[in-house]
């Protein structure tokens, strides 16, 4: 079948990299894709945006699947219109989106199905918003309701820091996506990303994994999309999966399928994992990016044929394995990211890293030159990703690549999967 994946990243590579090894690919497609994916598939400059030009070109070109990655589209409908012209395709429909799409639409749901999340309120009026805030006190964490590219949700520290977030916010900082503000009670505890594979009323959990969004090494500085990501997430034990799944996963299929929202695609909870189990902070209706990454290192049974079963409701005792090994993605941005950061500078010695075992590179922001040189083209660039018989192992053979790099513009942390490392040495 010829597969199209919509999306430039690295969990757009990742995802390529997972249909490419599938025996039921005969052909693959990416729209846009980048500099890695030129590699492994055909790349079609269509803008993820462009639902006229996507679904010319699954027409003109026999696309048998669409694998939908970020979010804007998403939320935006992509799905529906594929499905309006009889295009099979792995996400959710836009009123399922809208679990990533809308804030106050998510916690309105925990709060009538008692889902664990942490309390909160909702304001479009600013004099209510300072009431609130003023009651409550800091840490407290002031939320746009709309997509904002992941720097929506401000933590404060002190009520003058959220008063002036929830002024921010509501005076346009966002856009549309502001009109509306969620103040929120801060959650102690230990992160966690949660996937679940979901067809409409089937949901099958997938491998663990964490994230670390903070740009700076020890958790430290503004936060990213994702500066690197490990799995298996030794916090997610399977007592916490197992809660997961009970508490928060399945009431909230439960609650969609009533509401007639279906839900399919990858349903991506956030999770703070506090003394009372796990909670909330947030749904996403994809794949994360880094986490992706290590998920596809670690699938070991066919990935696209697992989304095709997804796609087409048929989950109900679907099963998919995982290899035994840890893996880790360190990602490598361009200097200043997440503030501005230089384009189109040199990136050496990709096939060197390659070179180590158990590593391969997926791109995100590159391009491939006229010349052949690879070019960087984003603020997060590349994902080192390696796996090993545990994360420290893994994380050892990641930095060896990392090394093997020559990106005198380009920087990443040293200290991924720090927590998961710490466990290991005091398991010794
Ligand atoms: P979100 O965009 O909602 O995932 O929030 C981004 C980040 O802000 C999360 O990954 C957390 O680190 C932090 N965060 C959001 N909400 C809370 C909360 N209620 N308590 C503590 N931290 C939070
Ligand atoms: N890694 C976080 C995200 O994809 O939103």
């Amino acid at each position: 079948m010829h597969v199209l994946v919509i999306g430039s990243g690295g969990r757009e590579h990742a995802l390529c990299w997972g249909v490419a090894r599938s025996p039921l690919a005969t052909r693959l497609s990416c729209a846009p894709g980048n500099g890695g994916i030129a590699r492994l598939a055909e790349c079609v400059p269509i803008g993820v945006d462009d639902f006229d030009g996507i679904v010319a070109y699954c027409r003109d070109q026999a696309v048998d699947f669409v694998v939908v990655g970020p979010e804007v589209p998403l939320v935006d409908g992509l799905v529906d219109r594929l499905e309006r012209e009889d295009i099979l395709a792995f996400g959710p429909s836009a009123r399922a989106a809208i679990l990533e799409g809308s804030k106050v639409f998510t916690k309105e749901l925990c709060r009538r199905h008692n889902i664990p999340t942490a309390a909160y309120e909702r304001f479009t009026d600013i004099e209510a918003a300072r009431d609130y805030i003023q009651d409550r006190g800091a840490p407290i964490v002031v939320k746009a309701d709309g997509l904002a590219a992941g720097k929506g949700a401000i933590v404060c520290e002190t009520t003058e820091q959220a008063l002036a977030a929830a002024e921010d916010v509501l005076g346009g900082q966002f856009g549309d996506a502001g009109n509306e503000i969620v103040v929120e009670q801060f959650m102690v505890g230990e992160e966690a990303s949660f996937f679940a594979l979901c067809d409409g009323r089937n949901a099958l959990p997938l491998a663990t994994a964490q994230d670390h969004k903070a740009v700076f090494d020890g958790d430290k500085g503004p936060n990213t999309g994702g500066m690197g990501a490990y799995s298996p997430a030794p916090v997610m034990t399977d007592e916490m999966c197992q809660k997961t799944m009970e508490r928060i996963i399945l009431p909230t299929m439960r609650a969609m399928e009533q509401d007639g929202r279906p839900f399919k695609g990858v349903l991506y909870a956030g999770l703070m994992i506090t003394e009372r189990g796990p909670q909330l902070i947030e749904y996403n209706v994809r794949f994360g990016d880094p986490e992706c990454q290590v998920l596809l290192a670690r699938w070991q049974s066919d990935p696209l044929a697992a989304l095709i079963a997804a796609a087409k409701g048929q989950l109900a005792g679907y099963e998919v394995t995982w290899s035994e090994q840890a893996a880790i993605t360190v990602v490598m941005a361009a200097n200043g990211y997440p503030g501005d950061y230089a384009k189109g500078t040199g990136i050496k010695g990709v096939d060197a890293a390659e070179a180590v075992a158990g590593v391969s590179v997926l791109h995100a922001g590159t391009i491939l030159a006229e010349d052949g040189r690879l070019l960087a083209n984003g603020g997060r660039v590349l994902g080192v990703t390696a796996q090993g018989s545990n994360i420290r192992e893994a994380r050892a053979r990641a930095y060896q690549g990392v090394d093997a790099i020559d990106w005198p513009d380009g920087f990443c942390r040293r200290d991924i999967g720090w927590r998961a490392v710490e466990r290991e040495e005091a398991e010794e």
